[in-house]
């Protein structure tokens, strides 16, 4: 399956990705990575590993819709078959997500559906929950809310900031990002109906 992983900053998950995807059977390959944002880290350590980039600054556009025409068309080159945000800091909207409806993954640093939005480390500490974690899912119209795919947890310890936290998160994800992005791309796990549906094994 052809992936194009979109990052806006420094690209760790889109690297545990890459480093996933290069496995002889890989049932999934990247075939371009996308940034709204020319400077974005992520950009320079895809380069080196030889996957072709495009940067799509928002202040180059008008608006949105022109934003993602220009994406959108960039795509209709690539024929992806799989999208995967991977710290991408911006809403993608239901036009955008209706071209590619079903195929289009993000992963979330919280347990969704607590904690959706920004921050969601320090709401973890603050709300003096035990365990956090991160989602992977399916991405729909609203912002952090499509179905679930697959997530991990992690403990909270009394002595975490959020800084802590993220960086005990951030090793977990990049083990859950490429297994949930394997089940999609074998066709294991399908969005239906609103729904994450687990295929029985063939
Ligand atoms: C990660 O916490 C991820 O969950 C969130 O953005 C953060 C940075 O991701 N989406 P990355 O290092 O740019 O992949």
């Amino acid at each position: 399956k052809r992936v194009v992983v979109f990052i806006s900053g420094g690209g760790s998950n889109m690297l545990a990705l890459a480093d996933a995807c290069a496995a002889p059977d890989s049932p999934a390959e990247i075939v371009a990575v996308i940034s709204d944002k020319a400077e974005a880290a992520g950009l320079a350590k895809a380069k080196a590993r030889g996957i072709p980039t495009f940067a799509f600054e928002r202040k180059n556009y008008d608006g949105k819709a022109e934003h993602e025409a220009a994406i959108l068309a960039a795509l209709d080159e690539l024929q992806p078959d799989i999208l995967c945000l991977a710290g991408y800091m911006r809403l993608i909207s239901g036009a955008f997500i209706g071209r590619y409806d079903g195929r289009i993954l993000n992963i979330h640093p919280s347990l969704l559906p607590l904690f959706a939005g920004l921050h969601t480390h320090q709401r973890a500490i603050d709300a003096g929950m035990k365990i956090a974690g991160c989602t992977v899912h399916f991405v729909t119209e609203g912002m952090d809310e499509g179905p679930i795919i697959a997530q991990a947890a992690v403990p909270v310890l009394g002595t975490d900031t959020a800084e802590k936290l993220a960086a005990r998160l951030l090793g977990v994800e990049h083990k859950l990002y490429p297994l949930a992005l394997k089940l999609v791309a074998e066709g294991m796990v399908r969005m239906e109906g609103g729904r994450a549906i687990l295929s029985p094994v063939a």
